[in-house]
């Protein structure tokens, strides 16, 4: 059996990461191998790239290349290799990031971002992605009470983490077979039940 590709998705503060680590024990579970990863990430080039991308500041086009130079790397060291082994890969964040961050958050041009997807990862593409979707107030609010130091990205106003959710969800609209987006606004309980349904109906 071929593996499959799960990638987790959001704003800053819908708790998706919380749910990345249990979605992989459960397919372990099932005898599945399953490998977590995340990004920017994933490798130690591409961790390298992340601790830059959240802490200096620089110019759009800089942040959207280092997001898929570490892309490319987390590509052909992790990602490509543990798929062709038939195993699963569940990585916290992947290209919908980059449309909705870069594209929506700071409005990079449509066709750079396409142009860059196309280079780096033509025919590949998760095979499911799990949108979290929740009002921007209480994610913001989620931030606020985890009292550590912010990121590049923590930091930014309210009106950029809008045009991020609104970019997911355009995103999401536009490719329903992949992304399904999950209320994010509800118990951990309910949400992992919701998880574990659409991962056995879309993937197993
Ligand atoms: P994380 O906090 O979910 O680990 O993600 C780190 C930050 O990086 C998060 O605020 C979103 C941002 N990011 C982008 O802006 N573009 C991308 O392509 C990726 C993968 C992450």
């Amino acid at each position: 059996m071929k593996g499959k590709f799960i990638t987790f998705e959001g704003i800053d503060g819908a708790g998706k990461s919380s749910h990345v680590e249990w979605l992989a024990e459960s397919l372990r579970a099932r005898g599945l191998v399953v490998q977590v990863t995340r990004e920017p990430g994933g490798t130690e080039l591409g961790e390298k790239l992340r601790t830059l991308l959240l802490n200096e500041p620089m110019h759009l086009e800089t942040e959207t290349l280092l997001m898929f130079a570490a892309r490319r790397e987390h590509l052909a060291r992790l990602i490509e290799p543990a798929l062709a082994r038939g195993e699963w890969v569940v990585c916290d964040r992947f290209s919908d990031a980059t449309y909705a961050y870069q594209g929506g958050g700071r409005g990079l041009d449509r066709a750079k971002f396409l142009t860059l997807e196309r280079w780096v990862h033509e025919h590949l593409q998760p095979d499911l992605t799990l949108l979290f979707d929740l009002p921007l107030d209480i994610a913001r609010e989620r931030i606020a009470v985890a009292s550590r130091v912010l990121d590049r990205f923590e930091q930014e106003r309210a009106d950029f983490h809008e045009r991020v959710r609104q970019a997911y969800l355009e995103r999401a609209h536009a490719n329903p077979q992949r992304i399904r987006v999950v209320d994010a606004n509800k118990t951990l309980e309910s949400i992992r039940k919701t998880l574990e349904q659409i991962v056995i109906t879309n993937c197993l």
